[in-house]
């Protein structure tokens, strides 16, 4: 097909004198107009009647049109769900829908009323981690890379910092406890990992997981409280009703095994998961679960229920599913949440976040298929929230919390793998693949040891631990900067139009649900029918916001 003595021809004159006529020779060459025919399937072959296209957007112009969430009648947040897909970049999102199976598909977020976009920069980085942008997207503020629940005034490893109250931010699970509401959260990492500790911790360096850790930077864990602690001791951790996550590693001492016959990682020969139990049964029924059983049959007469699934981080959905493991979903775990948080019947509602953390982990190996799937069951516990609650008195917002480097490139098939080969090959005559990603341990199987690209073709793109091609080479492939996407639907979801700073995200989110700086009779717990915004707190809400847009 390639006529490879033209290709080798082609790139010993690539001097920059022929750069602009290399990259035309190029693009002739690689992307034929003449192109063998399309590969659309049953499914997609009424694609080629431009009728087709037209009834599509008729469609969806009617969808818009009666969608009742799109006439912007203000109305209360009664209830607030954050979903969070960690490292949930724009590409993920697109890639994903064509791992749903067909590029029309939509994730379920995808269909909410109101989409904007967020900037997810932290104070001292242009790129962010998890714990700085924790802090933007659950506390309303900027801080520094790998601190969480602290100003930007504490640098990071700053042993004695986190504990200044003046310094400390305060979370919007907070701002929804002060105004009565019931509050928990759901994540596949560790309980005590960056995203939610965002919720109840103030931490100088979110690897402070642990009493060890604390010490490993030269702190005293007595002054330094670890995140493991915090969970326990806080005055917002003492509230939330559910807890569900991985994580028992940093509960435990390092001399007794858990559940599952792996160590803990404490040095202070504290159980904190007993403490948890302890401390909460002084407050109602309280019970620990560490298995899918024992989730499904919690009494429903527990108040305050910690669910620890795993040692560490949870293992891959797929890995959940196909080895049946004995640990719930992101989605049984969103569902059993709700159902507890609904079961309170408390008429001031409530706040729950959620994270999809394994999006991320994936991203980080280079795995882009587990990337994917964690993606689709992101959005299938989104779907199911959206399916248990009312768009009529609950908020969801979705979104990301900062980027990753895998590009969808290439100009492959309509219909072809999104996990597999392109159709076209590099310079090089070699194929390479739709995704691939700009640093990361996957550079060892893009390269050989003298610095020139394998064949791709020998790889087995089904094997979920295959690492896609990675230009960098780096133990960790890094986040990316650029903007990422946020989906809202119920109350005033059309607050989450625009693109602006991530920071903004929960200011938004307590404007509709009027809690924190928007709360209106603080303490007194106000019912919450859905009545309508008083004028005088949307004034102050433009007055904020007029504010941010000339900054
Ligand atoms: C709670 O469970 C008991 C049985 O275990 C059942 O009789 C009762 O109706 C349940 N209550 C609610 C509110 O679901
Ligand atoms: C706690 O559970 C017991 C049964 O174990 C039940 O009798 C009691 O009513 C529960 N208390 C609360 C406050 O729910
Ligand atoms: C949500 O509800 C729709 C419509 O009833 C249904 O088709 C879909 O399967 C539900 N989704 C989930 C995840 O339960
Ligand atoms: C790398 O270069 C060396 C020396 O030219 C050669 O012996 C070896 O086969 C090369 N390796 C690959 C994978 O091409
Ligand atoms: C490719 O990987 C999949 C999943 O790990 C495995 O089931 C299959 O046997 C592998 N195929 C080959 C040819 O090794
Ligand atoms: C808004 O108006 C209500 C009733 O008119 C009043 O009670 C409340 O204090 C006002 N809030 C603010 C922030 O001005
Ligand atoms: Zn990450």
């Amino acid at each position: 097909m390639i006529n490879s003595n033209y290709l080798r021809i082609l790139i010993l004159v690539g001097l920059s004198l022929f750069n602009a006529a290399l990259c035309f020779e190029a693009e002739d060459l690689f992307v034929p107009l003449e192109a063998e025919p399309s590969v659309l399937s049953e499914a997609n072959l009424n694609e080629n009647d431009a009728d087709f296209w037209r009834k599509n957007a008729q469609n969806f112009l009617k969808e818009v049109l009666e969608d009742p969430e799109k006439k912007l009648k203000p109305k209360k947040a009664k209830n607030i769900i954050l979903f969070l897909g960690d490292g949930m970049s724009l590409t993920t999102v697109a890639a994903a829908r064509m791992y749903l199976g067909n590029e029309r598909n939509s994730l379920s977020f995808e269909k909410f009323a109101h989409f904007g976009l967020s900037k997810t920069y932290c104070v001292d980085k242009q790129v962010a981690d998890s714990a700085c942008s924790a802090t933007a997207y659950l506390c309303g503020v900027k801080a520094n890379y790998g601190t969480m629940g602290i100003s930007a005034k504490v640098p990071l490893n700053d042993c004695k910092g986190q504990n200044d109250p003046s310094k400390q931010t305060v979370s919007i699970a907070k701002w929804a406890q002060d105004q009565c509401k019931e509050t928990g959260f759901v994540t596949t990492s560790k309980v005590t990992d960056a995203s939610p500790g965002g919720l109840y911790a103030h931490i100088a360096n979110r690897y402070w997981q642990n009493d060890k850790d604390v010490r490993k930077n030269g702190c005293d864990p007595s002054e330094t409280i670890d995140i493991a602690r915090q969970l326990v001791e806080n005055e917002v951790s003492k509230k939330f009703k559910i807890v569900l996550a991985g994580g028992r590693e940093e509960f435990r001492d390092s001399s007794v095994l858990d559940e599952e016959k792996k160590p803990g990682k404490r040095g202070d020969n504290r159980d904190l998961i007993k403490e948890w139990v302890e401390c909460r049964n002084k407050q109602g029924n309280a019970t620990f679960v560490h298995d899918k059983r024992g989730l499904d049959t919690i009494r429903n007469d527990t108040d305050y229920v910690l669910g620890l699934f795993n040692h560490g981080h949870f293992p891959y959905n797929l890995q959940i599913v196909e080895q049946k493991l004995a640990k719930p979903t992101l989605s049984e775990m969103t569902e059993a949440a709700i159902k507890h948080l609904q079961r309170q019947n408390n008429e001031n509602g409530f706040f729950l976040f959620v994270e999809g953390a394994l999006i991320d982990k994936a991203h980080h190996d280079n795995y882009a298929r587990f990337a994917l799937d964690e993606t689709r069951e992101f959005s299938k516990a989104i779907e199911l929230a959206r399916n248990m609650t009312s768009v009529d008195d609950t908020l969801i917002v979705v979104t990301a919390d900062h980027s990753h480097t895998m590009t969808y490139n290439g100009y492959s098939k309509r219909g072809g793998d999104i996990l597999g080969l392109n159709t076209a090959i590099g310079l090089d005559g070699l194929p390479y693949t739709s995704l691939s990603y700009a640093n990361g341990m996957g550079y060892y199987h893009t390269y050989n040891e003298n610095g020139s690209r394998i064949d791709l073709s020998i790889y087995n793109y089904s094997n979920p631990f295959h690492r896609y091609p990675a230009t960098i080479p780096l133990l960790s492939e890094t986040h990316g900067a650029e903007d990422v996407g946020i989906y809202a639907s119920g109350p005033e979801s059309h607050l989450f139009i625009g693109n602006y700073e991530q920071s903004y995200i929960p200011l938004l989110m307590a404007h509709a649900a009027q809690i924190g700086p928007f709360a209106t009779d603080d303490g007194k717990c106000p019912a919450s029918t859905s009545k309508t915004i008083l004028p005088n707190i949307s004034l102050l809400f433009l007055l904020i916001l007029s504010t941010f847009i000339k900054s």
